[in-house]
């Protein structure tokens, strides 16, 4: 390089003795004519050629027309600019004096008002002693290293809930050439990029970007964290990811399963059964276990039943319940215990209904999941049958038998059914004589005589006479008495 510049040197140097004039300036800004901004180095150089130094009246360094240093060959009388805004953060680059001029000025602190448009001037007599200036133009730019988010994720809400959209807001500067700030979700150490919406702003010399984040939370979000960070390739290289605290999305309570899992069947007496209820929800929700039984309920995660009896055998739900901003949330799924005889083949059948319940708004919903195992037991089914011939059988029997025991009553004659202490009053009746002739009897006795309240006296026309009457209740006669002396007694049978 330098003796490519030298050989250009010469070739002007003879051009300029053949008498064609090649009198020049060139300017250069380090690194591509980019400031990085903050304490950077750059340095601007005014280098001449094509002519003498002792032809040098003044070489100035201006930007934007604006003269900000001054170099003469004697270099004691360069200066920079007091008032230039590099005064005080730019020294003079100590010039070099030989077939060219060096000279320039070192910015030990880039600003963004650096970047601009500066030109080096090269003022000079020529052959004819008479002023000419040739000039040289160079831009600067600025860049900058974008900083770190302000602060972790800003949330719209602070009390979140499942199926709710949050807005998270981040910001700061994405220096320039503009980064963009990145979103991420963290859980259980396992991060994944979530892509929000930038809205960049330009400041002085770089880039403000404020990113918002449009994101609806659910149950599996509960404990995550969000993240921001900011991504700019150039400047950084590891941008530090601001989190905000790990999230608490209340979600609605669902049941998982028990544990043990419900057998098919216990065998009665079973001494112990113990089956826990796993659920989830945020609130931790409350647990409770209703029987169909008796509609008792039991508070717990927990369901024990001990020496089981055959009549327990129903459906257990494990109930779940929590409630959050406002509202109460439950859901249940229901077990079916079936306790069977020892002797017996267990039934072969579990049924478990699931629904979840969400009060107010909100449609339940039911799932029914039966497994049939065939293990060549019988049958709901044919357990029914077979009850069913057997009270058909039994019915039938005592049917016959009663019909015979009607048939055979039927055959005795009714007779009726006296207690045996007292005796039968339609029995052993002594007549002691033949009907009397009533009207031209003699025979008037006065005393009939009978001692017994089911007769009632009577006399007509002289003749002394009983009215005897005997009702259909067997029990409430009393005993005929009749003495010795009764000459005549008629008695009608009672019916019966
Ligand atoms: C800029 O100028 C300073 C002072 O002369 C010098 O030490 C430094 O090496 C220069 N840097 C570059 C990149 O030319
Ligand atoms: C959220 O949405 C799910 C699915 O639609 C629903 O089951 C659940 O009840 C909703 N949660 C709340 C709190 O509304
Ligand atoms: C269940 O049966 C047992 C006898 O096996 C009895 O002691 C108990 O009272 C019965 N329980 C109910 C609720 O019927
Ligand atoms: C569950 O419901 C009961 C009764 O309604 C209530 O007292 C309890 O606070 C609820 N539990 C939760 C976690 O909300
Ligand atoms: C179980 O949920 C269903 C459907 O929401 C409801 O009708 C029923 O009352 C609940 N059962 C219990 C025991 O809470």
């Amino acid at each position: 390089m330098f003796s490519l510049h030298f050989s250009i040197v010469v070739i002007f140097g003879l051009i300029s003795r053949q008498g064609v004039s090649a009198q020049s300036v060139q300017i250069a800004v380090t690194n591509g004519g980019v400031g990085l901004l903050g304490d950077n180095v750059i340095n601007i150089t005014c280098t001449t050629s094509g002519v003498a130094t002792s032809s040098i009246t003044l070489v100035t360094l201006q930007k934007k027309s604006t003269t900000i240093a001054t170099f003469l060959t004697n270099s004691e009388q360069s200066n920079i600019i007091a008032g230039a805004d590099i005064a005080g953060r730019a020294a003079l680059i100590p010039s070099t004096v030989g077939s060219n001029f060096v000279s320039g000025v070192t910015i030990q602190s880039v600003v963004c008002a650096d970047a601009a448009e500066y030109q080096c001037k090269l003022a000079y007599l020529d052959s004819n002693f008479d002023p000419q200036s040739v000039t040289s133009k160079s831009s600067m730019t600025v860049e900058v290293a974008a900083s770190t988010v302000t602060g972790p994720p800003q949330m719209s809400s602070t009390s979140l809930q499942e199926n709710q959209t949050v807005t998270f807001t981040c910001d700061g500067s994405v220096g320039n050439p503009a980064g963009s700030i990145k979103w991420s979700r963290t859980k259980d150490s396992v991060t994944e990029k979530l892509t929000g919406a930038s809205n960049q702003v330009p400041e002085s010399c770089w880039f403000k970007d404020t990113s918002t984040l449009t994101y609806t939370v659910t149950r599996d979000d509960n404990g995550a964290q969000i993240g921001c960070s900011i991504d700019q390739p150039k400047y950084v290289l590891n941008p530090s990811v601001m989190r905000t605290d790990a999230l608490n999305v209340y979600y609605v309570p669902s049941i998982n399963g028990v544990n043990p899992e419900v057998q098919p069947s216990y065998p009665e007496g079973t001494a112990f059964v113990r089956l826990t209820c796993h659920g989830e929800g945020n609130p931790e929700p409350d647990y409770k276990w209703v029987h169909e039984v008796d509609s008792s309920e039991t508070g717990g995660q927990e369901l024990v039943l001990t020496n089981l009896k055959i009549n327990q055998t129903g459906d257990y739900t494990c109930v779940v319940n929590n409630s959050f901003n406002g509202v109460s949330y439950s859901d249940n799924r229901t077990y079916l215990i079936s306790i069977v005889e020892t002797t017996t083949n267990p039934p072969t059948t579990t049924t478990i209904k699931q629904s979840t319940s969400e009060q107010g708004t909100g449609t339940p919903k039911t799932d029914t999941v039966e497994a049939i195992n065939e293990k060549g037991g019988l049958t709901e089914d044919e357990k029914t049958i077979i009850i069913v011939v057997v009270v058909l059988v039994v019915v039938i029997v005592i049917i016959i038998i009663g019909v015979v025991i009607f048939v055979r009553r039927r055959g005795k004659k009714q007779a009726i059914e006296e207690p045996p202490e007292k005796p039968r009053n339609n029995q052993d009746l002594s007549f002691y004589s033949n009907k009397p002739d009533l009207v031209s009897s003699d025979e008037k006795p006065s005393n009939l005589g009978y001692n017994n309240d089911s007769m009632s006296y009577k006399n007509e026309d002289g003749l002394n006479y009983a009215v005897f009457n005997l009702d259909d209740k067997p029990r409430s006669r009393k005993p005929l008495n009749f003495s010795e002396t009764t000459p005549y007694a008629e008695i009608a049978m009672p019916s019966v």
